[in-house]
């Protein structure tokens, strides 16, 4: 079970890219278990590259490679809206949560007109996004919309 105002074990970045968030994850927690998931070759081998004190694997939020209740702490940045299957993913990292852990997940969208009219960008919806995060078994679920990035960032509790 993830402890309250403890620093985290275990830190996982779904989506990681080239790790840019572990290195800064680092700075804050240098004693945690930093692990980074993505399914592109090229990312990992430059994330392995800049990052040598972390773990990597070459696989997608879908099917995590890592074993149940083994991470304190996700998170995921700018991903999100290439995951094929959101649902499964969710799911995935909700398996690999302690309970109590949390899952950060930020990432852009669109407000409704603009997403009818940038069609082939799969926009979240913050609404939808937090009815997946209450499916996939999280709770306690805080949104906030940050306009001037367009970003939206959504954090649960792993129950
Ligand atoms: C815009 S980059 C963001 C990288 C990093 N999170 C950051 O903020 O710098 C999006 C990343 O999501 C990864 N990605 C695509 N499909 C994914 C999936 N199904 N599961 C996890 N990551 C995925 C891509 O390979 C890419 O590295």
């Amino acid at each position: 079970m993830a402890e309250k105002g403890q620093p985290p074990n275990t830190v996982l970045d779904v989506g990681c890219g080239t790790g840019r968030l572990l290195r800064k994850a680092r700075k804050y927690w240098p004693e945690a278990q930093l692990i980074g998931v993505d399914p592109a070759d090229g990312m990992i081998e430059n994330a392995r590259r800049l990052t040598p004190y972390a773990k990597f694997y070459v696989s997608q939020a879908e099917s995590l490679p890592l074993p149940d209740e083994s991470v304190n702490l996700a998170f995921s940045t700018a991903s999100f809206h290439h995951w094929q299957d959101q649902e499964k993913g969710l799911r995935e990292i909700k398996r690999v949560l302690q309970i109590g852990g949390l899952f950060f997940l930020a990432d852009f969208w669109l407000p409704l007109g603009l997403s009818k009219i940038i069609r082939h960008f799969q926009s979240n919806n913050p609404s939808a996004i937090r009815e997946a995060f209450r499916r996939a078994g999280f709770r306690g679920q805080d949104q906030r919309r940050l306009w001037t990035l367009w970003q939206v960032v959504t954090v649960g509790e792993r129950c």
